[in-house]
């Protein structure tokens, strides 16, 4: 692999997928790692992160020097190329003049040839994203100067007999014109990387890796609706076929459509075996008067739990009476959970601690995660490598409580009702517009407890206010309000007060995350 040395801040991440775009695999490290652990780990090339801190700081992350004397070709990038400006006898300098946003550098002389490494055949004037304080001010010995810029004289070095290369600059970030060639410059021409990390690779790999985990036994896997949990478990079924049982827990908390996309069109893709359980009135049931929006997510996680602990008791004792053993479950953990969750093994065994339904007290699975080293974007295209439907691959991020805790006040299966069609209309209407790419999500909300007076036809009404709530965001940590056209909420406002009964007014929520999160509830 690549290994992505993480110095802090959020960019580690983002390198790690812009290397990956680039057809290259790649993982991320801390950047106490020794250069002993990265030997072991026999990567092609090493990328050196940014960072919030200065080289000169007390306690500035420091990095093992013998990772540098390993002869494998190393990126350093912003903080990164600083340490190692530092590290191999360069001069970082407090230079007082801090860089930060879209900053123009210039190429060097010595970097217009054709052969020139990171910048081969890029224009000599290019606008680049910059975020620092301190400044190279003398490139170590050996490495030639490629670019600068007004404030910082050694913007971008290299040195092809030692094979290694920096940049002031976060080539990792859309607003650097150029970035992407300079992260597959040094991948491709400088470090010899081919680009054969592809879809159909990784499906190859996982279904082997799979395979050797999971021996003769059998698997489990709950099935959610969404992206993760369908990709994970159409990669297990590829590796072991019918020995794979799907769970899908109806809680009728979904949109329109979405219980038949896994019902059919799923299991139409896949050939997956596939138990439906009818768990709707034991939900609303359950839900019933309830108002409190942690009450509510506290008993739909409860209710989730027992139903599919009860189906898989089933299953489990299905196999049984035909000789077989269930050992394992499916989970759709992607790469990003893991990194922030601290790395681990990935051999938790989870142990059920509901004894309902039947079942055993001590059953426990070992966990099958096909996804652990995936970002969504991966996930999404070995979806549809797979040949899933597109309205499950493509589908937009959608909270586990569903509808649920997109009702503010009690859930009723009229409320539901109303609110589902008024969000099928949104969605519609989104999409005809092109807007699914622009938009990273857009909660419908149903103020069930809140009424307005209007006027419909030739009467007054007293109905219920719905929500559009229209997201641009890259992670769901921070989101803006996304400005969508005057002319497009006007026909999606038109269009649900006609045709959604009860429901006389559409509101547009024009909060930013933080202070509002992206649900109401
Ligand atoms: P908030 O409302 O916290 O939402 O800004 C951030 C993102 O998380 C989704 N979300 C959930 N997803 N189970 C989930 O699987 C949940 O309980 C849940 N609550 C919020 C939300 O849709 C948004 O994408």
């Amino acid at each position: 692999p690549v290994l992505v040395v993480d110095f802090g801040a959020q960019y580690a991440q983002l390198i790690a997928r812009r290397v990956r775009e680039a057809g290259v695999y790649s993982e991320i490290v801390p950047h106490g790692v020794t250069a002993e652990e990265i030997k072991a780990r026999k990567p092609s090339g090493i990328v050196l992160s940014g960072g919030p801190s200065s080289v000169y700081e007390e306690g500035a992350p420091a990095l093992d020097p013998g990772i540098l004397e390993l002869g494998v070709p190393v990126l350093g990038i912003c903080y990164g190329f600083q340490v190692m400006a530092q590290q191999l006898g360069g001069t970082v300098a407090h230079t007082g003049r801090r860089e930060y946003g879209s900053t123009a550098v210039r190429l060097s002389a010595e970097a217009a040839g054709e052969d020139a490494p990171l910048v081969a055949g890029q224009p000599g004037d290019q606008v680049v994203w910059m975020s620092h304080g301190d400044s190279v001010s003398e490139a170590p010995e050996g490495f030639r100067v490629l670019a600068s810029s007004d404030s910082t004289p050694v913007a971008a070095f290299a040195s092809d007999e030692r094979r290694m290369y920096g940049v002031q600059w976060h080539p990792e970030v859309k607003h650097s014109v150029h970035g992407q060639q300079v992260i597959e410059s040094f991948l491709h021409d400088a470090a010899g990387i081919p680009a054969d990390w592809n879809p159909g690779n990784v499906i190859a790999e996982q279904v082997e890796r799979i395979r050797a985990q999971v021996g003769d036994a059998r698997v489990i896997c709950g099935l959610s609706g969404g992206v993760d949990s369908a990709v994970a478990a159409a990669l297990v079924q590829r590796a072991v076929g019918d020995r794979l049982t799907c769970v899908f827990v109806d809680h009728g908390l979904l949109r329109e459509g979405e219980a038949e996309q896994v019902e059919r069109d799923y299991v139409a893709a896949t050939g997956v075996n596939l138990v439906v359980v009818d768990a709707v009135d034991v939900f609303l049931d359950a839900l019933e008067g309830v108002s409190d929006p942690e009450t509510k997510r506290k008993i739909i996680g409860r209710e989730f739990i027992r139903a599919f602990e009860r189906a898989a008791a089933d299953v489990v004792e299905q196999a049984k009476e035909e000789g077989g053993k269930v050992g394992f479950l499916v989970q759709g953990t992607l790469y990003p959970d893991v990194v922030e969750s601290g790395g681990g093994s990935g051999t938790a065994n989870i142990k059920s601690h509901h004894n309902v339904g039947g079942l055993p007290e001590d059953l426990e699975f070992a966990l099958v995660e096909p996804l652990r080293t995936l970002f969504k974007d991966e996930v999404r295209a070995i979806g549809r490598e797979l040949g899933l439907p597109e309205v499950i691959v493509g589908r937009q991020p959608f909270p586990g409580p569903g509808l649920g805790i997109r009702i503010v006040g009690s859930v009723t299966r009229d409320r539901l009702a109303t609110l589902r069609r008024a969000d099928a209309i949104v969605r519609e209407e989104l999409s005809a517009a092109g807007l699914d790419g622009e938009i990273w999500q857009c909660p419908v909300v149903l103020l069930a407890d809140v009424r307005s007076v209007g006027v419909q036809g030739d009467g007054r009404t007293y109905g219920h206010p719905i929500v559009l709530r229209p997201v641009s965001s890259e992670d769901a940590m921070t989101a803006d309000w996304t400005r969508v056209p005057y002319d497009l909420l006007a026909k999606v406002s038109n269009r649900i007060t006609n045709e959604v009964a009860e429901v006389n007014r559409v509101v547009l929520d024009v909060t930013s995350k933080p202070p509002g999160t992206i649900e109401w509830e």
